[in-house]
């Protein structure tokens, strides 16, 4: 009866819903408020989690929600960079075969498969081995798997080993196949998924014995590949794409990262993952090891529960929580592990796709959006790893942008996933955007005033909005100078105004530099195929060698303003303590109403 919706690591990427083509009016900047500071009890975030909670719990038990509510379980959790800020969890009142007794009580704490979502532990194991000097992301593969180096330039047909890098393996450029050992049609498993019986009956011809993988990793009666077999398998199959070509997704990519990662430490890779990561960070609930039955949730329908994925650790074999996925999440975006300038660095694209809103990172699954907030066009990016196995659908959702992570584990009928995560999004963002338009008014807006009587100079910044943090008044020395500024940034006079961006920078303890860019009101509708009006930099204006577009705020111990700084001006401003200009600034009174109610 059940439909097997995936096989193996097939619906590795999410679906894609966020395929907008991006049609803004105008040109908003990106991440024009810093992170918020989040809590589970924070105004406007605590509604929004009880709301969840209940659409969860009805939909979980609901026959006409777009899943098997029967054989359906799932935990779900946000996170912010220092904490849990909601979970919930939900067991079907059908569960699959336990071993050794009825499992414990659901929760945050059950062990589902990750699946896919590993490859973002293999990604990070390799950079933190790059971080100890043990290799460079530039080297080629063959330098740390050595059989390889025996089978450069042994056969044409085969991969050029030795000019695919660490880097290419990682970010799905390699060009190498997708599979070897799994997924093959020869594989009675695979074919139940696709609803047949034998090849043949489906019009392929019978092959012979020798040319059917000897191994697999879920073939009744096999063992998983070994090294040698992958290798060996791996040998005879043409790549897809030259290195660096276009950007497919392949699992033997992570299969190989496995072995270069045992290769450089001489551990075996669930050592490698375990030191460098599960415990370092105390993912306590974490392992390449199949857990006890009761310990986890084993959903009812063909499912890879107790799969030994042997090589296949490496791009798919890990066993966890909802909880220490969230606390993973969270050691990502607070930096734990990498500095700043690394972890910078992984949350970029490596690739474009076909798609406008879509990119391969390192293994990111990269989605942009400018559907997420209901009054603004500005466009966001979504981090996520997505992972399937039999019975197991898993994701992980991280925006940089207001340090929030998001993980859906499904034990049952993936159909679940996207409506769980499709739900928190719409209801979370608004909420969330809202909370830092907030914190960044209280921080900084209002009037900033100089303290010396004979210079005329002052400025005042209001949240507006999906506008940012705007300037709305800008005198020096008794001259307009936002007017002066909108002159030499907009010669051609268009409606616009001047939006100030957070820049991650400080000067000194207790700051924050700010830049400011003139952000025009409306984009004119052009027919230009290179239309340069579509790009957003900093810094153009200087004066004697200092920018006139930079805005240095000195904050007390509270994270409030005190002072901003205009270097380019050589001036200090006192921001003014009256009410009035306190509450100057402008914002959206009423809660920004959730995205469209129907999924
Ligand atoms: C079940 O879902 C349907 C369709 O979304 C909805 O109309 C109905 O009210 C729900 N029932 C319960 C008990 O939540
Ligand atoms: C690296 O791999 C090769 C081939 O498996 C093996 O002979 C060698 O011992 C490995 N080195 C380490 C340090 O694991
Ligand atoms: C780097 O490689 C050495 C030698 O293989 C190994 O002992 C060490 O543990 C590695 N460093 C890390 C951080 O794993
Ligand atoms: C559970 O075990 C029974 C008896 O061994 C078997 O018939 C059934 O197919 C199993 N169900 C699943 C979902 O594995
Ligand atoms: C302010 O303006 C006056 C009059 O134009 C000028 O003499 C003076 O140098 C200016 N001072 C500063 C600090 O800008
Ligand atoms: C400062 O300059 C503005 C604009 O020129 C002017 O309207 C205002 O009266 C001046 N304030 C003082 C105290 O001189
Ligand atoms: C930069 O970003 C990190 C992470 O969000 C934050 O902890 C830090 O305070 C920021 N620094 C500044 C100067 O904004």
């Amino acid at each position: 009866m059940y439909r097997v919706s995936a096989n193996l690591f097939r619906w590795a990427i999410l679906y894609p819903v966020f395929c907008q083509l991006v049609s803004s009016s105008r040109l908003e900047p990106a991440n024009p408020f810093p992170p918020p500071t989040l809590h589970p009890k924070s105004q406007g975030l605590d509604g929004i989690f009880d709301n969840l909670e209940r659409d969860f719990q009805d939909a979980a038990s609901n026959r006409s929600s777009p899943w098997l509510t029967d054989i359906t379980s799932f935990s779900v959790a946000v996170t912010s960079t220092t904490q849990t800020l909601w979970t919930t969890s939900y067991t079907a009142p059908i569960l699959g075969n336990y071993s050794n007794g009825p499992p414990t009580t659901m929760s945050d704490q059950s062990y589902f498969r990750i699946a896919s979502i590993s490859k973002v532990f293999t990604v990070l194991a390799i950079l933190l081995q790059e971080k100890a000097g043990n290799c460079s992301l530039r080297d080629p593969i063959s330098r740390h798997v050595p059989e390889l180096n025996e089978r450069v330039g042994a056969d044409p047909h085969t991969a050029e080993w030795d000019s695919i890098t660490l880097e290419t393996l990682a970010s799905q450029l390699s060009g190498i196949p997708r599979e070897y050992g799994q997924c093959d049609l020869t594989d009675p498993l695979t074919d139940r998924v696709y609803h047949f019986d034998d090849p043949v009956d489906i019009g392929l011809p019978p092959v012979d014995d020798s040319d059917v993988p000897p191994c697999g990793r879920n073939r009744p009666g096999t063992r998983p590949c070994s090294r040698k077999e992958i290798l060996d398998g791996l040998m005879k199959l043409p790549p897809s794409f030259e290195p660096n070509y276009k950007a497919t997704y392949s699992n033997l990519a992570f299969v190989l990262l496995g072995f270069a990662l045992e290769n450089m430490t001489g551990l075996e890779y669930a050592d490698v993952i375990r030191s460098s990561i599960f415990d370092p960070l105390g993912m306590e609930r974490a392992s390449l090891a199949r857990p006890p039955d009761t310990e986890g949730i084993i959903p009812s329908l063909p499912n890879d529960w107790n799969v030994d994925v042997g090589t296949y650790g490496s791009t798919g074999g890990i066993y966890t929580t909802a909880s220490d996925l969230a606390l993973f999440a969270r050691s990502v975006l607070a930096k734990k592990l990498l500095d700043t300038t690394t972890t910078n660095a992984w949350f970029h694209p490596r690739s474009f796709s076909s798609s406008w809103s879509f990119a391969y990172g390192m293994p990111w699954e990269i989605f942009r959006t400018s559907d997420m907030l209901p009054d603004s066009d500005r466009i966001q990016t979504i981090f996520t790893k997505g992972g399937a196995l039999n019975g197991y659908f898993s994701q992980l959702l991280l925006i940089p942008e207001y340090n929030l992570g998001l993980v859906v584990l499904v034990a049952g009928d993936g159909h679940a996933t996207r409506w769980l995560r499709e739900k928190v999004l719409k209801l979370l963002i608004p909420a969330v955007e809202q909370i830092a338009r907030d914190q960044a008014a209280s921080k900084l807006s209002g009037s900033y005033m100089s303290n010396d009587a004979t210079i005329n100079s002052s400025t005042t910044f209001e949240v507006s909005g999906s506008r940012g943090l705007v300037l709305t008044s800008w005198l020096s020395n008794g001259t307009d100078f936002l007017a002066q500024y909108g002159h030499m940034s907009n010669p051609r006079r268009k409606r616009g105004h001047v939006q100030l961006t957070p820049s991650n920078v400080s000067r000194g303890k207790n700051s924050e530099v700010w830049r400011a860019a003139y952000v025009l009101d409306e984009l004119l509708p052009s027919d230009e195929i290179v239309n340069a009006n579509l790009i957003v930099d900093v810094d153009i204006l200087s004066y004697a060698s200092r920018s006139l577009e930079e805005f240095v705020f000195e904050l007390d111990d509270s994270g409030r303003a005190t002072k901003v700084t205009l270097p380019g001006f050589r001036i200090t401003l006192d921001r003014q303590a009256d009410r009035e200009a306190l509450d100057a600034f402008v914002r959206l009174r009423e809660p920004m109403k959730p995205l469209g109610s129907t999924y």
